[in-house]
Parts: structure tokens; sequence; C-alpha cells
């Protein structure tokens, strides 16, 4: 249901430059990279089940466009990435091994090295001794604890690797990490990969200039993750569509009860504040006017759909229910691009995966341009098979929230 009045949108006037810098700097094709020592921040960050096998590649497959221009550019490829958090130790189920075995697949005609540590003398000397298209993946960045901090000791010794640096870790141009940051201070010849061109050229059009009219969606459990991404919407977006567990505390703000759903009492007011922001800048924004519910998450039973209206104290929100569908599909049949972030509902567990599946597939159907950005909706569309028929799927969550808030990516502003 829309809670907003229905204006007509008056666009508050933005400060772009902070999505437009990476325009300001060197993509991988505006320098000499020709028989270079490269080293190439990648985000080999994926996601493994319990046995330690790697259960998306994608962001080892989508960096290959990158891997391949180098290596026909007759270049000595360096790559260096962080996969999960270890907080500074060795973490055995986190060394870059697996990633290297799913490389040497993808890379068959390729030697690729892989390396015990990221810095050090023998490190070096193995990035030295590299024959030109050569491969060698250095060890987990994170094993050393100065990397999260951005340490400029460590950034110099990662630098020793190479002539020229290439950033394609779009995934983690949020952060700001030595081997994201730090290390581009330390090497003169400096650009950004086809990947991360790619995510911000869609992501930065989609924003800076939008075909209007524009729609975000904007799900997932935490709030306060999404509140600047919303703020930062009203005003700019024509639409917003919220679902997910934050939709919950949008409820509590219009004074319904939300049983034992999802909630942020402390955000309450702040989501008051944003709806009347919105009335003054015509941002429609919709929240669902019916969903499904259960009593038990961890048994899923019963199953029940209600209007919001009707929640009761002993039941909990998972999904948005099948009248929130149709209307939210009834925005976006007028919309001519789509920004999503953050899934409808449970979209894990079937019994309420359908709000998410539904819009997506909508949107596939329909055609409508449409950058999906954030960890669990990208995994949404890849669990429904979408991935392929969408517009643009992002390889990153926190990143491209960040660019959705406005900020400034402090890997860009590196370089
Ligand atoms: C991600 O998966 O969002 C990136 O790889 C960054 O990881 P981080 O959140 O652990 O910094």
């Amino acid at each position: 249901m829309l809670i907003t009045e229905d204006n007509p949108l008056k666009e508050e006037k933005r400060d772009m430059s902070n999505i437009l810098k990476f325009k300001e700097k060197k993509e991988i094709t505006d320098i000499n990279v020709r028989n270079k020592r490269v080293l190439v921040r990648v985000d080999f960050n994926v996601p493994m089940d319990e046995n330690g096998n790697i259960t998306d590649d994608r962001r080892i497959r989508y960096t290959l466009p990158t891997i391949y221009y180098l290596l026909n550019e007759n270049c000595k490829v360096i790559l260096m990435s962080h996969w999960g958090r270890p907080k500074g130790e060795v973490v055995p189920s986190l060394k870059m091994d697996k990633v290297a075995k799913r490389l040497r697949e993808l890379l068959p005609l390729y030697r690729i090295y892989k390396v015990d540590d990221c810095i050090g003398k023998n490190v070096k000397t193995l990035s030295n001794k590299l024959n030109q298209q050569q491969i060698l993946l250095l060890e987990n960045t994170r094993f050393h604890s100065e990397e999260n901090k951005n340490d400029e000791e460590f950034s110099r010794k990662l630098a020793l690797h190479a002539d020229v640096f290439i950033n394609d870790a779009f995934a983690t141009a949020h952060r700001e990490h030595s081997s994201t940051c730090g290390v581009a201070k330390y090497i003169d010849e400096k650009a950004y990969g086809f990947l991360m061109a790619k995510e911000l050229k869609f992501l930065a059009s989609t924003i800076a200039e939008p075909q209007r009219p524009l729609t975000a969606i904007i799900g997932g459990v935490k709030l306060e993750d999404k509140l600047p991404a919303i703020r930062n919407m009203i005003g700019l977006a024509d639409n917003i569509l919220l679902g997910g567990g934050l939709t919950f505390t949008a409820l509590l703000a219009l004074g319904y009860d939300v049983g034992m759903s999802v909630k942020d009492t402390q955000k309450v007011e702040t989501v008051k504040e944003f709806i009347k922001i919105a009335n003054e800048v015509g941002t429609k924004i919709y929240i669902p006017n019916d969903v499904v519910v259960t009593e038990d998450l961890r048994r899923i039973v019963p199953v029940e759909v209600v209007s919001v209206k009707n929640i009761q104290k002993n039941q909990v929100g998972a999904d948005i229910g099948p009248a929130t569908i149709e209307e939210y599909k009834k925005v976006l049949s007028k919309s001519n691009s789509v920004l999503w972030t953050g899934p409808m509902g449970i979209f894990e567990i079937r019994e309420f995966e359908k709000g998410t599946r539904e819009l997506a597939q909508y949107l596939v159907e329909q055609n409508v341009t449409t950058f999906v950005g954030g960890g669990d909706s990208a995994a949404a569309f890849e669990k429904f098979d979408f991935e392929k028929d969408i517009s643009f799927v992002s390889t990153g969550g926190g990143a491209s929230l960040a660019v959705m808030k406005g900020e400034l990516l402090p890997a860009i502003d590196y370089l």
C-alpha cells in the first residue's frame, strides 16, 4: 500500500561526484600494461559449503576478462584477494588453494602458481621470477592483521610485487584496506579493471541518469543498514517498494501490530521522518498490505497469509503476500529502471520465497532494466536461475549499497 501522498516527483538536487568519481580515474585500457608485472586486486571472497567447497564461483569467473586481457598483453599476472574474515590469523579453511584449483579449471592453458603468503622475501622472489603469461595467486591478504588497517608498511610490501596495479575488486571497493587502497599509493601506474568498470558504469547510469520512472526495491532484514540508502533514494527514485524484515519497522511506525516479526523500535521516528520528506519531494513509498506469517520459523508451521492489520501476537512475518506482489508488479509495470537490494522474504525457505521469486520473474519477463545489488538478492536471482536473464546482477553487496547511499568508494578514490 502507498504510504505517502501521490505527489509528482520534485527531484532533489544531489551531489553525484562520489558515484561519478571513477570517470576521473584510468581504466585498464587507458594505461600501457604490455609486458609488465601487474598486481591485480580481485575479490575471490566466494561462498563455500560446510565441506569447504566453493558453491558460487561468479566472483572468480567475472574477473576473467581482466585476466585474459593482461595475459594477451603478455603480462606477468599477480592476483591478490581476501577470503572470509580470518582476523589477522592463518585459518586453514580460508587458504586460497581451493580458489587456485578453480582458477586452474577456468584457465587450463595457463600456468598458475599459488604461494603461502602475500608478502615476504620468498613470495617476492617468486613474483620476480614469474614468466610472461603466467599467473601467481597470493595467499589470503587478511591473514595479516595489517591488511584491514590499511597499514602503510604492509601496503608498501604488497606493492613490491609489480609495476602496475589494477583494482578489479568492486565487491571490496567500500573497504579502506591495504590491498584495495594503500597499495595504490606505492605504484604509479594504476587503473580499474573490466569488472569494476562494468559494475560502476551500470550503477552510475542508473542513479545519475535514470530512465524514469525509477523504482528502488529495498528489502532484507536490517533496517539500520538500509536506512541511508532509503534516504538517498527519497527525492531520487520515483517509487520505493519496501519488503523483507525491515518492512515491519515501517508498519510499526504506522501504528500496526507486527507480532513477533523482526523490528527496530529505535528507528521508528526515522521512518516517520522519511515519510514526511518523501511526501514533500514526491517519492512514493509502498509497504506490504498483506504478509505471509508463521508461528515458528524453525518448524515453519502453520503458514498463513494475513492482512497487515491482522498480524497476531504469536506470528512472525516471513514474506510479502499475494496482494502486495500484485500491487508491486503494477508499480514495476510502469517503471523503466529498477534498483534492487535485499530480498522480499526468507527466499531460502520454499514457503517464503514467492515474493522475491515473483517480482524477479516479472522483471525478467517485462525486460525492465534492473540492477541487482546485495549478496542476498544476488543469491536469490542465482537460486531462481534468473541471473542470466536480468540486466545486471552485481558481485558486490556492501559496495553496491555504499554507492546507493551516495558514498565515495575508497578503492576508487585511491586510484
Ligand atoms: C563482500 O563479500 O561483501 C566483500 O568481499 C567484502 O567482504 P567483507 O564484508 O568481509 O569486508
